[in-house]
């Protein structure tokens, strides 16, 4: 099946993007024309965003998130991240969630923030057919009290939308244990744990998001490819990664597609899944990662709708929405 011409419209299931992550560059460029700020350093003269590394991605990263102020800003990103979802065939998108940039991590603004995400997801699932769920996700390099404040957010709002919490940010900075406090909160609300690592750091990174804060789900985690015995023990446990390929070979983690180690690491029995993580930092759609993975190793139809529900096994929703979103990828 190479050329993947059909990929586009299988069905999909993503673990991993970040809502602000998903902003189109002209969309952002909109916010801050209307409100006047002048943020015109983070793109380049395509228009794209434009950033000289991983580093420099979080600083123009968090430049973008300056123009999304109020509610309504984040209404009509979830709109417009989500019709780019959709158009990728994906049908349930968990996305993770910042309360960080939605109000400064107050309860009462975040409640508020979340209120307006929800109305955009409810329409989004009406007029597109894609379902929404929320991750809280605290930002490392922001420090563990902000984190705490985060997962009081996080336990504040969890229930059948905020499904789970998670730590993006800056890997090299600080310990997974720094962030207990916040996991334990995050695990007696309710909600189900992810951690980025393994991006930046190696192996024992990601050693240290298992057992120091028990996450079921590693964000990326493909750097364990370094250590067999870790590969291993993550097969046995189960331990499900979410795999952003496109990701890793833009910020140059892997030359190519071709020696990222995601298909390496299904051989050994690893739960792996596939998402964009920040589709327009990354010049990516989950249509574009399913062609490039097509190229880079055969995979097709069969062995992404295997992905797609083992990607939806390990989604953090309740029940009836699994039994509905396993009825789109069975149709
Ligand atoms: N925040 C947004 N994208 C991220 C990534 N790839 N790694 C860590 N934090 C992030
Ligand atoms: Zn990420």
């Amino acid at each position: 099946m190479k050329g993947g011409g059909g990929l586009k419209n299988l069905p999909k299931v993503e673990l991993h993007l970040h809502l602000e992550g998903g902003a189109p560059p002209a969309f952002i460029r909109g916010l801050a024309r209307e409100k006047k700020l002048d943020i015109s350093g983070i793109f380049s003269e395509d228009g794209s965003y434009a950033y000289r590394d991983f580093w420099h991605f979080l600083k123009v990263y968090e430049a973008a998130c300056t123009t999304l102020q109020t509610p309504e800003d984040f209404r009509r990103l979830t709109l417009a991240v989500l019709e780019e979802s959709a158009a990728s065939g994906v049908v349930y998108s968990e996305t993770f969630l910042s309360p960080d940039f939605c109000g400064g991590r107050d309860i009462g603004a975040w409640k508020e923030y979340l209120l307006a995400i929800r109305e955009a997801a409810d329409e989004a699932e009406r007029t597109m057919g894609i379902t929404l769920r929320g991750v809280v996700t605290c930002i490392r390099h922001f420090g563990p009290e902000k984190a705490r404040e985060t997962a009081l957010c996080a336990a504040e709002t969890a229930g059948d939308f905020i499904t789970g919490f998670g730590i993006a940010g800056d890997e090299k900075v600080g310990a997974p244990k720094d962030y207990l406090w916040s996991f334990d909160s995050a695990r007696e609300a309710g909600l189900r744990l992810t951690a980025h690592a393994g991006e930046w750091g190696g192996p024992q990174s990601v050693r240290d998001a298992i057992r120091d804060l028990g996450v079921e789900r590693i964000g990326h985690g493909v750097r364990a490819i370094e250590d067999l015995a870790l590969v291993d023990e993550i097969a046995e446990r189960g331990t499900v990664l979410e795999v952003c390929p496109g990701s890793n070979v833009t910020l140059g983690i892997y030359p190519d597609f071709r020696r990222h180690p995601i298909a390496e690491l299904d051989r050994r029995g690893v739960k792996v899944t596939v998402s964009t993580d920040d589709p327009p930092f990354f010049h990516t759609t989950m249509a574009r990662e399913y062609e490039e993975l097509n190229r880079a190793f055969d995979w097709d139809e069969g062995q992404f709708l295997r992905l797609a529900r083992q990607a939806l096994d390990a989604a953090f929703c309740d029940a009836d929405t699994k039994a509905k979103i396993a009825k789109k990828l069975e149709a």
